[in-house]
């Protein structure tokens, strides 16, 4: 955005802050049962996010997400039986995959293919039971869609799911036909975990808003995945290791963050709205990625990691959020960058799904009021005058 493209923004702001209203942050839009977001932890349903990552799969945490409790052992293996019987694509979905352009992004390719296979949905209803189910078919297919488009991109034909693997497992299996190693798997799952549910961000939000018009799932869903695509959300990861990819030392890596600083430049992966003083999820990801680079001799790339982090947080008091480890503990797993974002989108669907079924539950519609700041009452004057 130009300099001057930024004045009446920042106009904006000040007569907003002089009427007493703060623009799109600081403002409670709204209660959730779902999570808790603040500097003093993350909770998904009263559960600390390190806990849960330390001790459940993805699959618990969808369960949890969507139906309120964790899963006993046997709603666990129906869970899963579930997610299996859902991951297969409908032809004609998998024909609009193949036929996209290479080239076009796959966050929108997802919009699209998401939205279409919202004519095949094998579950019906809209009740809140409903809705579990459906979740539970959109978890699933997301994951299929994302391993299919990339088999078609790299002239492979898609696999049928594995019986028998977990979801992480399943997802690294779709994309590159190999059994997982244990590593990878959990690297995935964890990633998964963290990534899953997050209040009110801008995306859930987005569902939330669909979600309170009574309009369906589906609709809330596909303009969560357009929401999430923007680089200040979820698409910080894809820009994040595009900036991380440019560093062959760390001296390189300390000279960009010099003069990124300087000139006042966003860095992608760094600072959130709610925390302030380091996002725990980024905390929990980062021993994991450090464990691993240790082991997969990638040493360099935690050096160039540290080379930016390190000022980031001591010189500007920026630490780095999820999207910051996840981006590279996806590289280390030799994952292509254009997945990252969609594979935000394979874990954050279960937060989304939680959210639209609280809001139908509570059936309020959302209509948020503005201050207006324009130009004060005035005639229409006629052409001649224009
Ligand atoms: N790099 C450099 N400076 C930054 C950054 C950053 N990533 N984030 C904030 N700042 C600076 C900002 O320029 C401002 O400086 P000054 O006071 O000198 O003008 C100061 O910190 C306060 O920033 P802010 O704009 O009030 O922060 P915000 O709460 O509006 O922004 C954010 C939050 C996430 C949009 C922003 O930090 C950002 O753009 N980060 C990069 C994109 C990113 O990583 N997004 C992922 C967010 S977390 C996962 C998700 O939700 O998807």
């Amino acid at each position: 955005m130009t300099r001057g493209a930024r004045a009446p923004a920042n106009n904006r702001q000040k007569v907003m802050a002089e009427l007493g209203y703060s623009q799109g942050w600081g403002v409670v839009a709204g209660a959730t049962r779902i999570s808790s977001v603040g500097q003093a932890g993350l909770r998904y349903r009263g559960y600390d996010i390190a806990k849960l990552a330390e001790t459940v799969c993805f699959e618990e945490v969808l369960h949890l997400l969507v139906y309120g409790e964790l899963p006993t052992r046997r709603q666990l293996a129906f869970l899963r039986d579930t997610l299996m019987e859902f991951r297969r694509l409908p032809r004609p979905v998998v024909d609009v995959l193949r036929s996209i352009p290479t080239d076009t992004d796959l966050m929108d390719v997802l919009r699209t293919t998401v939205s279409l296979l919202g004519h095949y949905d094998p579950t019906h209803g809209d009740t809140p039971d409903d809705l579990r189910r459906r979740s539970i078919w959109l978890t699933a297919s997301i994951a299929s869609l994302i391993a299919a488009r990339h088999r078609f991109v790299n002239r492979l034909e898609p696999l049928d799911p594995q019986p028998g693997l977990a979801h992480a497992e399943e997802l690294l299996f779709q994309l590159h036909g190999e059994t997982p190693d244990e590593e990878a798997a959990r690297l995935i799952d964890l990633t998964l975990i963290l990534y899953a549910e997050h209040d009110f961000n801008a995306s859930t939000f987005t569902a939330r808003v669909i979600a309170s018009t009574r309009s369906d799932l589906v609709s809330a869903i596909v303009g969560a995945i357009g929401a999430l695509k923007g680089p200040l959300h979820g698409g910080a990861n894809e820009r994040a290791m595009e900036m991380l990819a440019q560093f062959h030392t760390p001296d390189d890596a300390a000279a960009f963050i010099t003069r990124a600083l300087e000139r006042k430049d966003k860095v992608m992966g760094f600072g959130h709205r709610v925390y302030r003083n380091g996002d725990h999820r980024a905390e929990i990801l980062e021993a994991a990625l450090r464990r691993h680079a240790e082991t997969a001799g990638a040493a360099k790339w935690m050096a160039i990691y540290d080379a930016i982090k390190t000022p980031m947080v001591t010189e500007k008091g920026i630490h780095p959020n999820l999207d910051f480890p996840c981006a590279l503990t996806y590289h280390l797993l030799n994952l292509p960058v254009d997945l990252y974002t969609p594979l935000f989108v394979a874990s954050r669907v279960a937060g989304w799904c939680a959210h639209v079924i609280e809001q139908v539950e509570e059936d309020k519609l959302y209509r948020p009021l503005s201050a207006y700041v324009g130009e004060p009452p005035r005639p229409v004057p006629p052409m001649s005058a224009r």
